[in-house]
């Protein structure tokens, strides 16, 4: 391999997301409280910090920056945020070490991401997915779903163009409730060999 390709192999974009039943991320206001019905004593992550040690940063829409940034809580990424928008002129001045206001096409992005050495991205926000997706960037999906339906909202997935095969590499249930599935992109001809 030469050292381009050798750099195209480490590339690898990660969805984590949480779900409704009926595939919406938040509902019908942006509400996410719904996350929380599982009561959760113990403090499971499900994956969360595996995650942060397998990227090298975040790249997250505008929508989603816009709730953790105004949320009465600690940060909560020890990587670097990058934040998809094209009408955001700055982040807040307290969060100017930790997010960094990005626009462009997906491709486009990674390529400029990849000149500064980050390869390895956690991919959030729905709008920032399905542009992801659109263009086949998305290697893996780490979907956790809630049991509840939503009726509306904001939803995980959208129109493509085209269809995008994965393999489904794990299941576990956390908490008795939530159903955590990841799926890794590979391009597969039917019909599926188990
Ligand atoms: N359930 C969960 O696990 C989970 C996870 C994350 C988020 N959420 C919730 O989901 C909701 C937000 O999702 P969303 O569907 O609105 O999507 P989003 O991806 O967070 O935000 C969409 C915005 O990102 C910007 N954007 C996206 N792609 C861009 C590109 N290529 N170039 C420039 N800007 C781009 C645009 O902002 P501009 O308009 O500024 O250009 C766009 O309006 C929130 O309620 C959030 O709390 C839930």
């Amino acid at each position: 391999m030469n050292s381009y390709q050798n750099k195209m192999a480490k590339r690898k974009n990660i969805v984590f997301i949480a779900q409704s039943l009926d595939g919406y991320i938040a509902g019908p206001s942006g509400e996410i409280d719904w996350l929380d019905m599982v009561a959760n004593p113990g403090g499971e992550d499900m994956g969360y910090l595996a995650l942060m040690q397998d990227i090298d940063a975040i790249i997250m829409g505008r929508n989603t920056f816009d709730f953790v940034a105004n949320y009465d809580g600690p940060w909560p990424y020890p990587k670097k945020v990058f934040v998809l928008s094209n009408t955001l002129q700055s982040v807040p001045q307290h969060l100017t070490d930790k997010a960094e206001i990005i626009k462009g096409k997906p491709k486009a992005i990674l390529d400029n991401l990849g000149k500064q050495g980050l390869y390895t991205f956690y991919i959030d926000g729905g709008v920032t997915i399905q542009s992801f997706l659109r263009e086949d960037l998305i290697d893996e999906l780490r979907i956790t779903t809630l049991p509840i339906l939503l009726g509306g909202g904001y939803a995980l997935f959208g129109d493509m163009e085209k269809r995008l095969t994965f393999e489904h590499e794990s299941t576990a249930v956390y908490l008795g409730q939530l159903v955590q599935s990841r799926y890794v992109r590979r391009d597969i001809d039917f019909p599926l060999q188990t």
